[in-house]
């Protein structure tokens, strides 16, 4: 199954039962590593806030912000499908807005916009569609919700909140989503969510029953060795591998070491 490279690649996945692959990027160097490598798309997460940013929430991303880093990771993979996350209150304060935030996203080189929620902005998506723009939804845990929801916790574990979840997640097809992620929600609903709806599912800690799955590049790889959520399995060492290439670059200049003289002029 060739790479994702549109919209249509992301149905075609569905259909051919290919699990798609996403995963967070937020700069030009690590978007051209994730270019070469097998991922499908590249999604701009707010999640740079934390990531990026340090701070304990994305509750500071703004338009210009999550502009600037697409631009980045547009340049560094031209190649590749990009999702940009539209930031907190973006949808929420009426069509105009939404859309020149979606605007701003586009032209800085996203194919595809991220809402989080459903409620309450069900028209806004509809008409960012009906514009031309693709937007991809989110439901379950949403951490713009985060200081409604009380904190970043597992959602809809309960018969209320799983019938909740599956009706917003009709709706957002039928505004004209392409796919959603479904993030922090139990495997089973995850699963029946999938089996009911016609566009993907792309899970993070929803278990294995999504149509793909996506994970922030840096716990995937290692990079925070104080953040092991359950859900994120690492698939490489990355903070021991710094570490090290750090340490080694120290020994060497203070032994003198470095540089030698060939890497002089
Ligand atoms: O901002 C982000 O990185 C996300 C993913 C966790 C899905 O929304």
């Amino acid at each position: 199954m060739p790479s994702i490279g549109s919209v249509g690649g992301f149905a075609a996945a569905k259909a051919a039962g290919a699990k798609i692959v996403m995963v967070t990027a937020y700069d030009a160097w690590s978007a051209r590593l994730m270019a070469d490598a097998p991922v499908d798309c590249l999604l701009v997460g707010d999640s740079a806030m934390m990531v990026v940013h340090g701070e304990k929430d994305t509750l500071g991303a703004t338009p210009e912000l999550m502009a600037l880093h697409t631009r980045a990771v547009a340049r560094g993979a031209p190649g590749t499908f990009i999702v940009a996350d539209m930031p907190f209150l973006a949808a929420r304060k009426g069509e105009a807005h939404a859309l020149d935030c979606a605007a701003l996203l586009l032209r800085a080189g996203a194919h595809a916009v991220k809402i989080e929620g459903a409620r309450g902005h069900v028209e806004v998506v509809r008409r960012l569609v009906e514009s031309g723009i693709p937007v991809m939804g989110h439901l379950g845990l949403t951490p713009q919700w985060v200081r409604g929801l009380g904190g970043f916790r597992v959602q809809a574990r309960d018969a209320e909140g799983a019938e909740r979840l599956m009706g917003d997640a009709a709706a957002l097809q039928e505004a004209g989503v392409f796919a959603i992620v479904l993030e922090c929600i139990p495997q089973g609903l995850a699963r029946e969510a999938t089996s009911a709806l016609g566009i993907p599912t792309i899970g993070i800690g929803a278990g294995a029953g999504c149509d793909g799955q996506v994970l922030v590049l840096h716990d995937m790889l290692g990079l925070n060795p104080d953040f092991r959520p359950r859900f994120a399995r690492r698939f490489a060492d990355g903070a021991a591998l710094v570490r090290s290439g750090a340490v080694r670059f120290s020994e060497a200049v203070r032994s003198g070491e470095f540089p030698a003289q060939e890497e002089g002029f």
